[in-house]
């Protein structure tokens, strides 16, 4: 499976799914990697790594919908079949979403559907929640929404600062995203009635795949 990824960033989880392609036996690999922002340190991961990238700078359009229709161009120009947001900070049309519906992964560092949006660890902290985490689902028009393919619990330390939570969460992303991308390209996670189904030895289970803390 053709995979492009989208990023605005730093691209530790784009990182972490080029390892997991580079995985023997694994069926899926990065023909494209897009950043809306022309210095993200993402691009140099992705050449580092052989995978050809393109910026398409938001800046230069001047509505979403142009910006949306230059990043299908490309994708699909790159023949890709599933697009994966690692850390792409731009909300996406309806138009373009429902283009890739049910092609389309995102990983947000909340236990969604909890502190969808920004500052998330900062308002976890606030809330007094133990247990954060991570979630990769399906895209949806609405943000931070969408069928849930696969979940990771981290705890919250006494102690702790949005920056050192972060950094907890991000190391079980780096885990979760790679697991819940290989259940994807090998069709073992399907969207069946806007829920996740995950084919597991040999049977059909309700998703979302839990990875517990620690
Ligand atoms: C990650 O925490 C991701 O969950 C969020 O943005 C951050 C991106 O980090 N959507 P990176 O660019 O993958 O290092």
């Amino acid at each position: 499976m053709r995979i492009g990824v989208l990023i605005s960033g730093r691209g530790s989880n784009l990182k972490a799914l080029i390892d997991a392609c580079e995985e023997p036996g694994f069926r899926g690999r990065i023909a494209l990697v897009i950043s809306n922002r022309p210095g993200a340190a993402g691009l140099a991961v992705a050449e580092a790594a052989g995978i050809p990238t393109a910026v398409i700078d938001h800046k230069e359009f001047s509505t979403r919908e142009t910006f949306d229709a230059e990043l299908h161009r490309a994708l699909t120009k790159a023949g890709v079949e599933l697009v994966c947001n690692a850390g792409f900070m731009r909300i996406l049309s309806d138009g373009f979403v429902e283009k890739w519906r049910d092609r389309q992964l995102n990983i947000h560092p909340s236990l969604l559907p909890a502190f969808k949006g920004l500052h998330v660890h900062q308002r976890a902290l606030d809330a007094g929640v133990k247990i954060t985490g991570c979630t990769v689902h399906f895209v949806r028009p609405e943000m931070d929404e969408g069928p849930i393919v696969a979940q990771a619990a981290v705890p919250v330390l006494p102690g702790d600062t949005a920056e050192t939570l972060s950094q907890r969460v991000l190391e079980a992303e780096h885990k979760l995203y790679p697991l819940a991308l290989k259940l994807v390209v090998e069709e073992r996670a399907r969207v069946v009635d806007e829920n996740v189904r995950i084919d597991y030895d040999g049977a059909t289970v309700g998703g979302p795949l839990f990875v517990p803390a620690g």
